[in-house]
């Protein structure tokens, strides 16, 4: 079947909730990626990060492989021999004390949301449904419909109501908006160490370390969501690090599972993850041998291969690589890590245009909110493949919108 048909199929009977790109990926290896055709593509997208080890690396490939001979799924219900050791990673690997492993980020997303509450409501004194939880503008969580209900983007939106009440939004990046937001029933704050979907939007220096600060003067619990920025992709381990700013509870996904499978996981503080008793959650495949053993060997992956310094040496190479480039269309170059959005000015070039001219030249990236471009590699791409990226992204741009010309739009 042709790569046309396969699409068309897809148009017709599937659900029509994403535009993808025109082009049907076959294979794919490390940073590199196949179509149907064969043709190669450099891969600056990695799945949104979940992809941040590369494509079917085989070392995962091969954790996979061996559970596969042993044993695949057995439910909560009885213990199985890699949940334990995986909690125990997870907890030394971010210095927090426990672990509840889900599947998809929006799962763990909602069991931070469940611990917050109750942490509020048990520990806080909050009464009984009324705990609230202070969330960023534009901030992007998942999909269920707690989430989008404090989602500010009207498109997760329209029509999904009515909401969960609860959600008290302040601007992101302003500590100070977020303190004077706090009130006697708040239990805690959730949000993105670097906001991703909103446009890989970098806060100010500080910012962590001040909502640390903030939310121990009022004993409230910080709760970081780094399903994207964890594991290394913004150049250290997690994104909290570069300023020391321990979350009481941390929400993790996407890169966890390898590439290979969903898994993620709520870490917290014992007295965060002690409002759980037999019963008040659960998920039957969280934390099943399958996932639990290729996370463990993508923790290892991680370490062994020093990819969160990878990241750093890089992202500062790509950042650098960008910013030299001479084009009018781009506004703004920022990020951190091998995590960098690229910001162009709506009247001069598409960002969805630029992506298209891109693919055609062989490297793939994705639009976010219309005028930036991402350029979130997989953290083990080779440096020459990055650059190529690079130049192809400017040739896309020329593309798009000559250097010369005032307005292509
Ligand atoms: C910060 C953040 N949290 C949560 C999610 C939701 O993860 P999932 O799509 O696995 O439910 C995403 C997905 O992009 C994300 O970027």
């Amino acid at each position: 079947m042709s790569g046309q048909d396969i699409m068309a199929l897809e148009e017709r009977f599937g659900a029509r909730n994403y535009a993808p790109l025109p082009v049907v990926l076959a294979k794919g290896r490390g940073a590199r990626l196949f179509d149907t055709d064969g043709k190669r593509y450099i891969d600056m997208m990695s799945a949104y990060s979940a992809a941040s080890f590369g494509h079917l690396h085989p070392r995962l490939v091969a954790a996979m492989r061996r559970q596969l001979d042993r044993l695949d799924l057995v439910s909560r219900a009885y213990h199985s021999e890699h949940l334990g050791p995986l909690c125990e990673e997870l907890a030394g690997l971010t210095g927090l004390d426990s672990c509840l492993p889900m599947n998809t980020g929006a799962e763990a997303v909602e069991t931070a949301i469940k611990a917050l509450r109750r942490y509020g409501t048990d520990r806080l004194g909050i009464p009984e449904g009324q705990a609230e939880i202070i969330v960023a503008a534009g901030n992007f969580h998942g999909r269920t419909t707690t989430i989008v209900g404090f989602s500010t983007e009207p498109a997760n939106r329209r029509g999904f109501g009515p909401f969960a009440p609860g959600f008290v939004t302040v601007p992101f990046g302003d500590a100070r908006a977020l303190e004077a937001a706090i009130g006697p029933r708040t239990a805690g704050v959730l949000v993105e160490p670097i906001q991703g979907e909103a446009g890989i939007i970098v806060p100010p220096a500080g910012y962590l370390a001040t909502l640390r600060r903030i939310c121990d003067r009022h004993g409230i619990l910080l709760v970081l969501d780094e399903v994207q920025s964890g594991f290394g992709r913004t150049g250290r381990n997690f994104c909290f690090e570069h300023e020391e700013a321990r979350p009481d509870g941390l929400v993790l996904g996407k890169a966890l599972g390898g590439g290979l499978l969903p898994v993620s996981a709520f870490v917290a503080r014992r007295a965060v993850m002690d409002v759980f008793e037999p019963g008040s959650h659960g998920s039957t495949f969280g934390g099943n041998p399958l996932a639990a053993a290729v996370a463990r060997e993508a923790i290892r992956v991680l370490q062994d291969e020093e990819l969160a310094l990878r990241s750093r040496i890089l992202g500062k190479t790509l950042i650098d690589a960008l910013r030299a480039i001479p084009h009018p269309a781009i506004v703004d170059v920022r990020g951190k890590g091998l995590w960098v959005g690229v910001e162009l000015d709506p009247a001069r070039a598409r960002a969805r245009d630029v992506c298209l001219a891109m693919l055609r030249r062989g490297a793939l990236t994705k639009d976010t909110h219309e005028t930036v471009l991402r350029f979130a590699p997989p953290l083990v791409i080779e440096e020459a493949d990055m650059l190529e990226a690079v130049s192809i992204f400017h040739d896309a741009l020329e593309d798009v919108c000559p250097a010369h010309t005032l307005s292509c739009v």
